[in-house]
This record gives structure tokens, sequence and C-alpha cells, in this order.
């Protein structure tokens, strides 16, 4: 009894101290507002990107103008412009700094594609909670990240720094970083996550970064927006808005996804940023007359601050004045602010403890989450047995190409603060973890992913001769990919093909490990190699990760986050697509197949290409390792289930070969009859599966039927009773289906 009345006053206790200090949170946003002016209440909506001390600036932080900063990462410049703001303003509200932290702030990660391949989302937030860790030593309390965009087109450059095509993956994912930077519990390490970019800008029309695009709110509803729901779900304290005009409206000015998606259906919290200078780009997109009225666009859809267009600071007082805006709205805005300020203990702790920033970058145990997540994040998607090389009998390797030691492309794209002297490189990796095993020549032949070098290529194959095993390293320098680099052509540039071709002519074997922000065509790399190991860009420990892999004493299990085209003209090519009324059955005639003067008859009357089969060179969700694993038929736990029922889903996964290895378990399901046409498959699930040689295990899913509900013909999300085909799998592309009906 005793116990009871004592568990009973300690709930109520922690009930009111949560609540006290709830309301003190919400109270102490209240009075601060009501301190504040009107010019102090825009200020804190302007966001300005700074370089170094500048007193200008410092003064506007003074007059309380500036709410938040980007783009300088100097502790003592940043203590200095938090001072002018903390100590030197009437109010003394301390500043919010962000950063681009992507995919690692000192220890650089593998870019997001590769973090994608890992289908691991605990070491993700795991990678994500070090780099919060390492950026708010140095101040950083804010970043922008993660990037949600769902990506079906290698053309973009931006594909590197998202988690690919699927929904369900980038969900995972993305909620995983949200946690990992914020943090179980916030305090002085927590970093506010910023869902980018709102929305489908990875959509754009031909790849081609910033272009137009057009997708239907039926297609955002059911594809790109449920990823921000779960991270917004998950706490995510901010948001991004992006650069394209969807269907005519840029996302910047667009009131339905902000004020009516954003906050009245999911109930966001926190606050909205533009993107750089997008709310002045609304004049470029013909949707603004002047900054002004971008502003005015801007603010009543919905985005709280403004980054870098000048546009809140100078003009919204007179819209105000002018009954453009409302009070209450800027109200909400600064309000929407001031708690993520209070909510991070800025005004407790605005300033960094300057003697303790280097102490917090690249610790052991981040270079073993990087080393890790590169390990995880690696692909291998051929392997004529090449692979794991046999120390036994190797002794002599050539290591070449252009990514072998390349320090500062080996990181990726969006790497503002990692410092390319603490890369590893293949090449010294392999120097340091096997040099004692076996003699490594190093002849690179080329020394830059697009240098055309006949007389270094002739150097490559003349060493080639005189080893056992070429290890080239090839792919892309950081700069082909990320932002504003997008590519008409996705292949190896530069004489790398031409290599490749001149190194597998001599007859030796040839490992190719690619690092890229992208998938690229692959149709030449896989007829003149004997294995490729895809890194995407592995980040600062990508060497040792690929050297362990390539001798065996790691594993693969990385597995395709996007489909591998054959040929750029496929694009966009994704796993999840609609059947169409003409689905492409595989026998379909190719262009040298076709007689001469041949009438309509002859051809396959499907959807596909004379010059080029439908299917695409690697699927979604596909990657070899140095095992085999057979999986059994796909079996459900009932042949009928309710729309509120949970469905067990089982198949034997057995690991048939020589080594163990990890397998990433796949759960597709295919809804056959809708109220609006649906994918012919959709992942709705994955489990890591470590199996030692010979070992058998049944891999079970419990399928929560109310996954399977999707905005339909009347728009309202729901399961729609009918029949289903569901798989386990080992990729997009396999598996042995199962049928089972919701009632
Ligand atoms: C860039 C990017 C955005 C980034 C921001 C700040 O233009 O679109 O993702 O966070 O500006 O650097």
């Amino acid at each position: 009894m005793v116990r009871n009345l004592i568990s009973i006053a300690v709930v109520a206790l922690t009930t009111a101290i949560s609540v006290f200090a709830q309301q003190t949170e919400e109270q102490r946003v209240e009075s601060l507002l009501q301190q504040m002016t009107l010019q102090e209440k825009i200020g804190q909506l302007n966001q300005l990107s700074v370089g170094g001390f500048d007193q200008n600036t410092a003064g506007m932080m003074r007059s309380g103008l500036v709410g938040s900063i980007l783009n300088e990462c100097n502790p003592k410049v940043l203590n200095r412009y938090q001072k002018a703001a903390v100590e030197e303003s009437r109010l003394g509200i301390p500043l919010i700094i962000s950063r681009d932290v992507i995919h690692g702030f000192k220890t650089m990660f593998p870019i997001p594609l590769g973090l994608a391949a890992t289908f691991d989302p605990e070491l993700v937030q795991q990678g994500a909670r070090i780099s919060a860790v390492e950026a708010t030593a140095s101040g950083i309390r804010w970043t922008f990240s993660p990037m949600l965009d769902i990506a079906r087109d290698p053309r973009w450059g931006r594909i590197a720094e998202g988690s690919g095509e699927d929904t369900y993956l980038d969900t995972q994912m993305g909620v995983a970083m949200v946690k990992g930077y914020q943090g179980e519990v916030i305090d002085q390490t927590s970093m506010a996550a910023c869902v980018k970019h709102f929305v489908a800008y990875g959509a754009a029309e031909g790849g081609r970064d910033y272009n137009s695009t057009g997708v239907s709110e039926r297609t955002l509803r059911n594809v790109y927006l449920p990823p921000f729901e779960a991270c917004v779900k998950a706490g995510a304290m901010t948001l991004m808005t992006s650069f394209n005009d969807n269907d005519g409206i840029p996302s910047t000015g667009n009131g339905f996804l902000v004020n009516d998606v954003l906050r009245g259906e999911w109930g966001f919290e926190g606050f909205v940023v533009s993107d750089w200078a997008s709310i002045s780009e609304m004049i470029n997109h013909g949707y603004a007359e002047n900054n002004k009225h971008a502003g005015e666009l801007a603010f009543n859809a919905g985005v709280d601050m403004d980054m870098m267009s000048y546009s809140y600071i100078s003009h919204l007082e007179e819209l105000l004045n002018e009954g453009k805006v409302s009070m209450e709205a800027i109200d909400n805005a600064v309000r929407s602010i001031l708690r993520v300020k209070f909510r991070l203990g800025l005004f407790e702790n605005p300033y960094i403890d300057e003697d303790k920033v280097e102490s917090a970058f690249y610790s052991a145990e981040a270079l073993e989450a990087a080393r890790k997540s590169a390990v995880e994040s690696a692909v291998l998607l051929t392997n004529n047995g090449v692979l794991p090389l046999d120390k036994s009998k190797v002794k002599t390797v050539l290591v070449t190409g252009p990514m072998a030691d390349a320090p500062h492309d080996q990181l990726g794209t969006w790497t503002f603060d990692g410092d390319p002297a603490h890369t590893v490189t293949p090449l010294k990796a392999i120097k340091q973890l096997y040099g004692n095993d076996v003699k490594v020549i190093y002849e690179p032949g080329l020394t830059y992913s697009r240098e055309f070098n006949d007389d270094g290529i002739a150097k490559a194959v003349k060493a080639a001769k005189k080893a056992d095993v070429i290890l080239a390293f090839m792919g892309e320098e950081a700069i082909l990919s990320g932002e504003a680099h997008s590519l008409v052509d996705i292949t190896l540039k530069g004489d790398q093909r031409k290599m490749i071709e001149a190194l597998h002519a001599t007859g030796k074997p040839v490992v190719l490990n690619i690092m890229a922000g992208r998938q690229l065509v692959l149709d030449h790399e896989v007829a003149h190699s004997d294995a490729i190991l895809y890194s995407f860009h592995p980040g600062t420990m990508g060497g040792p990760a690929i050297a362990q892999l390539i001798f065996g004493d790691e594993t693969p299990s990385g597995k395709t986050p996007v489909t591998f085209p054959k040929h750029v003209g496929q694009v966009p090519l994704y796993y999840n697509h609609n059947m169409t009324g003409r689905p492409a059955n595989g026998r379909e005639e190719m262009l040298h197949e076709i007689p001469l003067r041949a009438g309509q008859t002859s051809l396959g009357m499907t959807s596909y290409w004379l010059d080029c089969p439908f299917a695409p060179e690697f699927p979604f969700g596909y990657g070899l390792t140095y095992t085999t694993f057979e999986y059994g038929a796909t079996a459900v736990g009932a042949a009928e289930v309710g729309t509120d029922g949970v469905l067990k889903v089982k198949a034997t996964l057995k690991n048939t070969g020589k080594k163990e290895a990890t397998e990433v378990v796949q759960l597709y399901v295919r809804d056959l009859v809708g109220s609006v046409t649906r994918p012919v498959r959709e992942l709705k699930g994955f489990q890591r599966v470590t199996l030692a040689p010979g070992e058998s295990r049944e891999v079970v899913f419990e399928l929560d039927i109310q996954d399977l509900a999707f905005y339909g013909k009347d728009m309202v999300k729901k399961v729609e009773p009918g029949k289903f085909q569901v798989w386990i799998a080992g990729d997009s592309a396999s598996g042995v289906l199962a049928e089972f009906e919701v009632k």
C-alpha cells in the first residue's frame, strides 16, 4: 500500500515538474516575446551567412537584428558574435549558429547515399550523434540535415546527399539522423536537425538542379512527404523549404505545404527556414514582383526564417503596416524560433569552451564508426571469385587509379570542415595493413577522374605486368556531384574507361573499386573487370574499410539504395514503378534482332526501348557478399487479415557458402488492385541477418497492415481491402512471392 502511495506521489511529482518545465519553456517564450520590439522580433527571423568577424554584422546583433548565422566555424569568432548578441544587445537573445553538417563535421562519414546503402539505421544514428558531438564543440547547434529528397535520377548531382529512391529506406535513415543529431535527451551536444528540402526537389526535370518539378499531390503524399512526416513525428526541430517550383508554385511560397500540411496536418512546432535566397529567387521564378512581394509570399506561406534574401529584415515592417502580414503571424514565427533556442539551452549556455574544441575531433570512437560505416556502405556488385584476395597466393598488387590516393575527393560532396589530412586513402591503408603480406606497387595512371593521360595509363599497364592482381580505384572527384553539379553522361569521366580496358587487356585480375556521388552506368566496367566494389564516397576511413573488404578481413553487406541503369537514357529508372497497361516482359526484341523492313507486328508492343533492355544493370536493394544466401519461399501466417491486423511473413534464410556474412533481408509488398494504380513492389521492412556458414534461420516480419495505407482516388489515406503479394528477398527483383488478402 505504502509502495503504491509512493509511486503515485513520484508520478504526480514527475508530472508536475514536467508540466512546470513545459510551462516554463512556453512561459519563457511568452515573457520574452512580450518584451520584444517589432524590429527585435523581425531580427529573429533574419539569418545571415558570415565569414570572419565583421563589425557591421556585430552591430546588427547588438541591435537584435540577427537571429541566426551560418558558414562560420571559428570558435573565437563565434564567441565574439555571440557576445554581441547576448551581452551587448537589449534582450540578450542568443544566436542559433548553423552549418551544413551533412555526413560528418571533422570525421567524415560516407556520403548519405552511401550511408543509405548500409541499411543500418542504428549505425547511421551513431554517426549522426558523433557528428553532433564534434560540431557542437565548435558552437554549431543547428545542422541543415538530413536531406530527405527522394531521387530517381542520377543525373541530379544532389542524389549524393539523400538516401536514394525509396520512401521507406529514406524514412528510416532520416529518422535515425534526426535522433542522432538531436540526441535522445537534449543537452549541450544536441544539434537541431533540419529536414530538407521541402519538397520533391529531387524530381527536378532532366535531373538538372533547381529545375521545375511536376509532382501531383497524390504522389507527394504517397512518395515524397512520408519521410518528412516521420521526421517531424520524431521531433525534428526545423525544416527547410526547397528551391523548386512544383506544379507552378515555388515551395518557399507554398502555403499548402507549410501551413496546411506541415503545421495543419502534422502539428509541426519547430521553425521553417528558407533555402539560401530562395525567397528572393521567387522573383526569378516569375512568382514575385520584387523582394518585398517575395517576402510577403514566403512569410504568409509559413516560412519563419529568411536565409540570405534580406527580405524580412528589409520589408516585413512595411508589409505589416500595409496589412499584408499579421502581427500574430510574426509573433508565431518568433515563438517557433525562441522555442528551439530555449530547448537547446542556448540561453543558459550560449558560448563555446574554446579549450575543449580540438579534443572533440577525430576520437577513436568516431574513426571506428566512420570505418564501420564505410565497410557497410560498400556494395559488392560483381565478383567472379577474385575477392576476397587470398593473401597466401597474392604476393604483389598494383594499386592504381585516380581515387587510390585522393584524400580530398574520397570525402565526397558537402565536406566543409573535414580535413583531408586525416583521410586514410586505400593506398595508405593497403600499405599500413597489408604491406607486410604483399608487395605494393603504386602507379596511379591518372591523377584525377577527368584526366586524359595515355602516358600515365601506359605506366600503369607496364606496372601491372609485375603484379598478381590489379586494384584499380576509379570514380568521381567530389566536385562532380552535389549542389549544381548535374551530369548528362553518368559514365566514368576522363580516360578511366580506357584505362580499365587497358588493365583488363593485361590478363591480370582487375578488382575495381569505385568512389562516386551517384550510381554510374557500369556496363563497360562489368565487362572489363573481375569484381566491382562500389563505395560511393566513403569518407575519412574509406581506405581501411575498402582494403579490409578486398583482403577479406571484412565482408561486404551493402545493398544498392538506388537502381543502377544500363544507360542514362533509361532514367528515371526505379524499382517501385507502376505496372503500366503493357509491362515489359523481358522478351522484347532489341535493335539487332529486328528483321529488315519488319512490320509493326514483329515488335513487342510493350513498355521498353528498342535499343536498351527495360531491366537495370543492378536493381534496388542488390548486393553480393563473400558467401551465398538461399531464400526459402515466402510464407504468410494467414491467408486473410483485417485492415487493422498484423500479418506474420516469414522465410528461411540459409548461408550456403563458406564465410560468415550479413544479409539485408528485405520485405516487399504489392497491392494488386487499387483505386489508383500502385507500384509493382514497395519496400516495407528490412532486417540485417548474420549467419555462419551452413546456418539457417527463419526470418520473420510483423507486417502492420496499416503500413499499406495510401492516398487513393479520394485523396484519403487508408488501407484498401483486396489481394496483395509479398516477398522476403535479397533485392527488389528477386524472391518467391506469397499472397494474402486484406478484408
Ligand atoms: C544551399 C543548399 C542547402 C544548404 C544551404 C546552406 O544552397 O540548397 O541544402 O543547407 O544552401 O548552405
